[in-house]
């Protein structure tokens, strides 16, 4: 379970986060929509202790995200997958050592075992024959998934991804969260996906939390927030 209790943060006097505080299910598909600058990336940014909260904490299974030394920290991140906007490949690998890079730093796999992995994680995210592929040589599309193969290449139960939709045209969108959708529940993940595209959003999530001027203006299932009297709430889902 991944808790969030009563965090604010402020950049330069701009409040971002203003006392939120809500829950994320075990297993669940929980998806935070907001307009650009709602803060939902800062958000993210705070449950892997990449940015402290000026007020409030954070827990994931239980343990308070700011009470960790460096060295604890890297120890859960380990454990966190996380697709960050722009995919983050490294440029000078091509996919096979980018996705081989995180074996070999944090497990003891030998080369076969690396080998076998890849071409199994290749094959989850529908992607064949790409391994000598350099990312500049990738689709928009193609990148995200090599991102989401590396995301969850250390077998993670928790997976974040950061607007994984953003920068693709309705078909990839559509594509690549029906895949973050089935993957998620394949390998029984906790997910958290930061986004602004609103029908895909309705579409695979189990729980939406609808962010604005830095608080939770909505929470709810899809069906139960396309119920919703609450103007801005249907201004945004409807
Ligand atoms: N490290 C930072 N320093 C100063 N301001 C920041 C920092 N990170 C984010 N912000 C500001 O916080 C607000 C929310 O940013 P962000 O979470 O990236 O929005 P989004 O919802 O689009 O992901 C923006 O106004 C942004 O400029
Ligand atoms: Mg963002």
């Amino acid at each position: 379970m991944i808790e969030v209790k009563s965090v604010s943060k402020s950049f330069n006097g701009q409040v971002v986060l203003d006392n939120v505080s809500f829950n994320i299910k075990d297993g669940e598909i929980f998806i935070i929509l907001g307009e650009s600058g709602a803060g939902k990336s800062v958000l993210l940014k705070h449950l892997v202790g990449l940015i402290a909260p000026d007020k409030g904490k954070l827990f994931i299974n239980g343990i308070d995200v700011g009470s960790l030394s460096e060295r604890k920290l890297l120890d859960l991140r380990k454990t966190i997958g996380y697709l960050f906007q722009e995919a983050a490949l490294y440029d000078f690998m091509n996919v096979y050592e980018n996705l081989a890079f995180p074996l070999k730093e944090h497990t003891r796999l030998s080369k076969k075992q690396i080998s076998e992995k890849i071409k199994s994680i290749l094959q989850l995210v529908d992607l064949e024959g790409v391994e000598n592929k350099f990312p500049s040589e990738l689709s928009g599309g193609m990148k995200k998934r090599v991102g989401l193969a590396r995301a969850i290449i250390l077998d993670s139960r928790v997976l974040f991804c950061d607007e994984p939709t953003s920068g693709l045209d309705p078909i990839r969108s559509r594509d690549i969260s029906d895949l973050i959708r089935d993957i998620s529940r394949k390998l029984n993940c906790t997910t958290v996906i930061t986004s602004h595209d609103i029908e895909n959003s309705m579409r695979i999530a189990d729980r939406v939390m609808i962010i604005k001027d830095g608080k939770i203006i909505a929470l709810g299932k899809p069906k139960e927030l396309e119920a919703s009297t609450n103007s801005f709430v249907k201004e945004f889902v409807l």
